[in-house]
Order: structure tokens, then C-alpha cells, then sequence
């Protein structure tokens, strides 16, 4: 079959077809990812058997890679994948599943929330990879909210209201949204707020997004209850049903996302029982939204 992406209906996402994902591609395949990512924000390649050099041979056709050498949750001692990776399994470097108490599950429960990848450092992620190693027979589907059209459907009062607001995100801001505050002074250090637009711009499409997350924790200039109502008030909105697409996972699916275009979320599984082995890359913004922050 040749090179094909066919909307998966009634949604947004696209299905990509007739492209073998371990060999390097031809520049006008790339190209066609990158359009198809444009228009779809979600694409779904099934059955590509990758291993980890695979996954990043191809990652690095598509743009820079976001490692996690500068900040991050696992001690270096402890990490199962190499640093191009971020691991959302529920496994420890033994390929074991992690103990309920766990701090690097503690840590991956924030998945749960509404987020876009990155959001938390001044120059977020673009796209992010995620391949389906071993997938639970039950649950742990990953759905993603159409953050165009969460835009489009607003109302012109707030539209102008949240033009230009900034936001603060932190990635321990989403993990106190569930309960977690047990950071380090490492933890601390690691993960100052940063700024982001609210309102994106995403000139390939020349349409705006709303850019949110559960990194979210404030907005500038706003008192911080007022700031998180309206947050959840624009969450709710733009994660409405009719905005979502869940994808369930095969064994050997990798999922792209733009994340200045959609957010997403993990749904509940038994991790405590079955293998869910996620590995993650990560292609970076050209810049941030807010000007003068350092990387
Ligand atoms: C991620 C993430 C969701 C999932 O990899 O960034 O949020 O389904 N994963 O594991
Ligand atoms: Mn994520």
C-alpha cells in the first residue's frame, strides 16, 4: 500500500499507512508526516516492530530531540531507557512492575491529567513519540483533546479576555493537583515555574490554539484561586467529549502528537498488575512562547 493517512471518523486523528517506520525515510515521506501532523495533530502508525534505536533513528528524522539530561525525576542510577527516552512504563530497570508507594509513580500518576508534554520548560515539546512495547489488556487507552478546535469554539468576549495572558506551569504543580508535594529541594531546583502563552499561534495552519495543561499552577497578574477556576473552567470546555479521540493501544502502535495542538491523557489501568512498557521521544519547539526565558 502507498504512503496514505485517512482520518480515523468521527475524529480529528489520522491513521498512517504503507510506511515502515525502521528504514529511513524519503524526503517526501517526511514531508508528508509533517503535513499530516499539521492537519491531523494526532497520527497513528500500527504495527511497526521497533526497537529503541529505531524509534530514535526515526525520531531524529522528524527534528531536534528532547533529552532529559537537564531535569528530571529519575536518578540516574535508576533509569531503565536512555536519556532520549522518557519512560512512562510502570516498570523499574529490573522489568519490574513499581511498588504501589513508589515515587516514580507517584510521579506518573500526573499523566492522568490533562497535559501537553514539556509544558513545564520554557522551550516545550513539539511532537512527542510514544510506541506501544507491551500494552495492558485492559485500560491505559490515551485520548487527546482537540486544543484548535477547543479555540475556534470559544466565545469572542473570552477570546479577547485570554488573548494575552501567561501562564505559569510547573511540573509540580500538576503533581500537588493530585495530592503529591513530597519534592526534593532537587525537585524544587529542577522545576521552576516557566512561562507560556496562553493563546498559541501555530503558523502552518495559521489558526490559534488554546495551550493548556496541568502543569498550569497560575496566571500572571491574577490572584492564584481565581487564576485556577478559570483554568478548570477552560479545561472543562476544551476536553469536552466531542473534542476528545481515545486511542487503544495495539502492541507495536507508536502514536505522534503535536502538543501545541492538543493535549492528552493516560486513563486508569491495574498497574499493579499488568505490563504497560510506553517509551517516549520527544522533538522540541524552535523557541518559547514567552520571549527572554533561557532553555
Ligand atoms: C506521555 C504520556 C500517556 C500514556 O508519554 O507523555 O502522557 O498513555 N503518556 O502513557
Ligand atoms: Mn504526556
Amino acid at each position: 500500500m502507498p504512503f496514505q493517512i485517512k482520518t480515523i471518523q468521527p475524529k480529528f486523528a489520522g491513521e498512517v499507512f504503507g510506511v515502515d517506520l525502521r528504514q529511513p525515510l524519503s524526503d517526501s515521506d517526511i514531508d508528508a508526516i509533517h503535513a499530516g501532523m499539521n492537519k491531523h495533530a494526532v497520527l497513528v502508525f500500527h504495527g511497526q516492530q521497533m526497537n529503541d534505536e529505531e524509534h530514535l533513528a526515526f525520531t531524529k528524522q522528524l527534528g531536534p530531540v528532547q533529552t532529559n539530561a537537564a531535569a528530571n525525576v529519575i536518578k540516574a542510577e535508576e533509569r531503565r531507557l536512555p536519556l532520549d527516552f522518557s519512560d512512562v512504563s510502570n516498570l523499574d530497570k529490573n522489568e519490574k512492575l513499581l511498588a504501589r508507594d513508589d515515587r516514580r509513580r507517584m510521579f506518573s500518576l500526573g499523566n492522568r491529567l490533562w497535559h501537553s508534554d514539556a509544558s513545564f520548560r520554557a522551550i516545550p515539546a513539539k511532537y512527542s513519540l510514544l510506541y506501544g512495547h507491551v500494552v495492558p489488556p485492559k485500560g491505559g487507552d490515551t485520548e487527546f483533546a482537540d486544543m484548535r478546535q477547543a479555540y475556534d469554539t470559544l466565545d469572542a468576549e473570552t477570546k479577547a479576555e485570554i488573548e494575552d495572558l501567561i501562564c505559569e506551569h510547573s511540573n509540580l504543580f500538576s503533581r500537588a493537583l493530585i495530592g503529591f508535594t513530597e519534592f526534593t529541594d532537587e525537585d524544587m531546583r529542577n522545576f521552576k515555574p516557566v512561562l507560556q502563552r496562553l493563546v498559541r499561534y501555530h503558523p502552518a495552519m495559521d489558526r490559534k490554539t488554546l495551550f493548556m495543561s496541568a502543569h498550569i499552577g497560575g496566571i500572571v497578574g491574577w490572584p492564584k484561586p481565581k487564576a485556577m477556576a478559570f483554568v478548570r473552567d477552560l479545561m472543562e470546555h476544551a476536553t469536552q467529549r466531542d473534542f476528545v479521540y481515545a486511542h487503544k493501544w495495539q502492541q507495536g502502535d507508536l502514536v505522534i502528537w503535536d502538543n501545541r495542538q492538543t493535549m492528552h491523557r493516560v486513563r486508569r489501568f491495574d498497574d499493579q498488575k499488568y505490563v504497560r512498557d510506553m517509551r517516549r521521544t520527544t522533538i522540541m519547539c524552535e523557541g518559547p512562547t514567552v520571549a527572554g526565558q533561557a532553555a
